[in-house]
């Protein structure tokens, strides 16, 4: 009847939120997009450094930020964006991990970008602001077939228009909302732009996102749709932070 013995599961569970706190959450994934790289210890490298360093402290005000620096062929065009409903410490967080991560996952590279589920980030040598990301995308989607997928694909489009509609002319470019599908379940969703994007732009990439439903998530009880200027998620469970 040692003590010990009895508070083991204790000390176990300490030491397993102590651990989740100290690994990082993984990224959803990340593309390294230039077929260029830059050399070590080069001015472009500089510019990035900087450039990271400005959108880690401006990013979390406004939940967005975006910048370049240097002279052409050296500048660099960056953008950070939290998920609209995420508190600035963590969105502040998050930039930190997508910073420190995409330098070990694309190394020397002058393009790349990350996605979590709290912020994305994303830099070039090359002028992306205010264009529609074409390129990089990616679909997660829930296992788990729903019963009646017309019906519920119908329902989903009909959410995921509803917040389109709300978030283009919405100064976060972000809404999210919940709709009541059949009897007493729901449906909860949200979309998101970058800010970098003209409003009309920002409807054209969620309608575009929208259209990839059946691609992406026929008939699953959640799926989204990932680019580098917009996204939605959508889900039977809330996800969202009120
Ligand atoms: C880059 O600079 C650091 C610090 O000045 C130096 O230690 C390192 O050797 C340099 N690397 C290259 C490849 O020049
Ligand atoms: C969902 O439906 C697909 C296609 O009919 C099937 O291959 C898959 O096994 C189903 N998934 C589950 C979790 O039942």
């Amino acid at each position: 009847m040692s003590s010990s013995r009895l508070h083991s599961p204790l000390y176990l569970l300490s030491f397993s939120l102590l651990l989740q706190l100290a690994l990082a959450t993984p990224p959803l994934f990340h593309f390294c997009s230039s077929s260029e790289n830059f050399t070590p210890n080069s001015t472009y490298e500089t510019n990035l450094n900087k450039l990271m360093s400005y959108l880690y402290s401006k990013t979390p005000i406004t939940g967005f930020g975006s910048g370049s620096l240097g002279v052409s062929p050296n500048k660099a065009y960056g953008l950070a964006l939290c998920r609209g409903d995420v508190q600035r410490t963590d969105c502040q967080a998050c930039v930190a991990e997508a910073e420190t991560e995409i330098q070990k996952r694309c190394q020397y590279n002058k393009g790349a970008i990350i996605w979590y589920d709290n912020c994305l980030f994303k830099y070039s040598n090359l002028d992306f602001f205010g264009k529609i990301d074409n390129q990089n995308k990616f679909y997660m989607w829930n296992l788990q077939n729903v019963s009646d997928p017309v019906y519920f694909n119908e329902k989903t489009k009909e959410l995921l228009g509803n917040l389109a509609e709300e978030a283009y002319v919405s100064p976060k470019m972000y809404s999210s909302g919940e709709m009541v599908i059949g009897e007493s379940k729901k449906l909860y969703g949200l979309v998101q732009c970058t800010r970098d994007l003209s409003s009309v732009d920002c409807k054209k990439c969620i309608d575009g996102a929208i259209n990839e439903l059946p691609s992406c998530c026929d008939g699953k009880e959640g799926g989204r749709v990932v680019g580098g200027s917009c996204n939605f998620r959508y889900e039977i469970y809330p996800f969202v932070n009120t």
